[in-house]
């Protein structure tokens, strides 16, 4: 698919989302609908969890704490947040910060998988377990991180989530040791 394509395609699915009142609980209580950002062509997408605080005031996901760990790490592998493709599972942000629930990520993921399809990437990174899950429900994150992973078609590559890493010295390590791996993979696909 062309890029302006995908951008209609993309659009249409964001505005399904809010047409179809997808958790209206939680679009309600939400300042904005946290849906993507990033090259619609790019290579490699990020999925994380659900928008914080900042994700949401913004209605761009990871510009909080978590968000600039990732810059950095990005910037690490020379990859600048323009060049990568960046969501979440759930779209908007959870009242107080809270997990989101099994069924807010589960009525979520069908957005997510067309979100995907029409991106096409080559890599998917999960950040942290609840993303991971979503599309390994058997897998433990501490057993599995920066170990590939294929479904279908896909590779995945699951890490540990930048705001675990960073108020935990030795997962942090981890992280940045695991995100190191990337630009290797991505030359051999
Ligand atoms: N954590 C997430 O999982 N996603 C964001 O967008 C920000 C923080």
């Amino acid at each position: 698919m062309g890029k302006m394509n995908k951008q209609l395609e993309l659009d249409k699915l964001k505005n399904q989302i809010i047409d179809d009142r997808v958790c209206p609980e939680l679009a309600d209580s939400a300042t904005n609908l946290v849906f993507g950002v990033g090259d619609i062509d790019a290579k490699i997408c990020f999925i994380g969890e659900a928008p914080g605080k900042n994700e949401d005031i913004l209605g761009l996901p990871f510009v909080g704490a978590s968000g600039k760990f990732l810059n950095q790490m990005l910037e690490t592998i020379n990859l600048s947040r323009d060049q990568v493709y960046i969501t979440n599972i759930v779209k908007y942000r959870p009242p107080n910060n809270r997990d989101p629930l099994t069924d807010e990520k589960a009525i979520f993921m069908p957005f997510l998988n067309r979100q995907i399809e029409i991106i096409n990437p080559k890599l998917i990174v999960t950040l942290g377990r609840h993303s991971m899950n979503c599309f390994f429900p058997e897998l433990t994150i501490s057993v599995v991180h920066g170990k590939l992973q294929k479904l279908g078609d896909r590779l995945f590559l699951p890490l540990f989530h930048p705001a675990a890493a960073l108020y935990n010295g030795l997962l942090k390590k981890t992280l940045i040791n695991d995100f190191q791996q990337i630009p290797s993979i991505l030359n051999t696909i």
